[in-house]
């Protein structure tokens, strides 16, 4: 098994090896989660400290279940309730909190570069959790792993990524990953948030969404981000639901064969219909608990588990 980085920051710097590695230790790990008893000791006296200065549901919680799955410490730290809001730097928040010896931080952040920022003076692992507009990493490897679970190989899928690209580091840290594993992206939305700069990444651009929705067998709706728009990048909200909503009647488009995936938080009504979102083809709860697993491969991997079990 081939995973040999200290930190986990982006997807664009890990190979297909490393990638297939997180893959295949979150199908073991997904077994423990099944059990009555969901917890093994192979992070047992390690200590983890989840820094979120970004809003969270899934990405935080799972952490904290994945760390707590493998025996780990956990502390949650949150921006709102922390000395940050008397003026606090991010440096000498993260550095007060280092120097009470954790073995790891995970960041989400609402700067890019953030997670790579703690790096540079930091000793513990870092694990990026969100920054900014650039990455995601551990949601494309969960979305990677649900993928994996219902269509078995990547080669040759045609995958589209719908919506708010611009501002998406879910899309980028997908575009990554999707195409190390061989799958074909396909990258869908108004052209104001979704410039062509992106065709450099690989995926090919097609703006009318009927279109990119045919022969599909993977349909990634991504939310309107309102928070990261400084100006208006569309003329209403009911002309993009009419250009861009997801609906039953478009999703026909796509293969008979095709899943609905979306990160979460959903727009019910504007990127998707919750028709769509709650019907059968929808994985979106999926990814929600696959993540739970991804997260354990990821802290086992960078924590030295393997090592550990072996010594035991
Ligand atoms: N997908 C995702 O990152 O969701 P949260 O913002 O709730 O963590």
């Amino acid at each position: 098994m081939e995973f040999h980085q200290k930190h986990l920051l982006d997807i664009e710097h890990l190979s297909e090896a490393e990638i297939v590695a997180v893959l295949d230790t979150a199908e073991s790990m997904a077994e423990i989660s099944t059990r009555e008893v969901k917890k093994v000791p192979t992070l047992r006296g390690k200590t983890i400290i989840n820094l979120f200065f970004e809003a969270s549901t899934r990405t935080r919680s799972s952490f904290e279940l994945a760390a707590k799955r493998l025996s780990a410490d956990i502390i949650n730290f949150s921006q709102a309730n922390s000395s940050a809001v008397k003026g606090e730097s991010l440096r000498d928040t993260v550095l007060n909190l280092e120097a009470m010896n954790p073995d790891a931080l995970v960041i989400r952040h609402a700067s890019s570069g953030a997670a790579h920022y703690l790096t540079t003076f930091c000793r513990s692992h870092v694990v990026n959790a969100g920054d900014g507009s650039h990455e995601h990493p551990t949601q494309a490897l969960l979305d990677a792993f649900t993928i994996r679970q219902e269509k078995k190989n990547f080669k040759g899928l045609r995958v589209v990524i719908a919506g708010d690209i611009l501002h998406s580091r879910v899309a980028r840290s997908n575009i990554f990953c999707l195409q190390k594993l061989g799958a074909r992206v396909v990258l869908c939305g108004p052209p104001t948030l979704l410039p062509m700069e992106f065709t450099s990444f690989g995926p090919e651009v097609i703006y009318d969404f009927d279109r990119a929705l045919e022969g599909a067998d993977v349909v990634m709706m991504l939310r309107i981000q309102m928070e990261r728009m400084q100006k208006n990048f569309f003329p209403s909200l009911r002309e993009y639901r009419n250009l861009y909503c997801l609906t039953a009647q478009r999703f026909k488009l796509a293969k008979k064969s095709a899943i609905i995936m979306h990160p979460g938080p959903m727009n019910r009504g504007v990127e998707i219909s919750a028709e769509v979102a709650d019907s059968a083809k929808s994985v979106i709860l999926k990814q929600v608990e696959n993540g739970v697993s991804v997260r354990m491969a990821v802290l086992y991997l960078l924590l030295g588990g393997k090592e550990r079990e072996a010594a035991d």
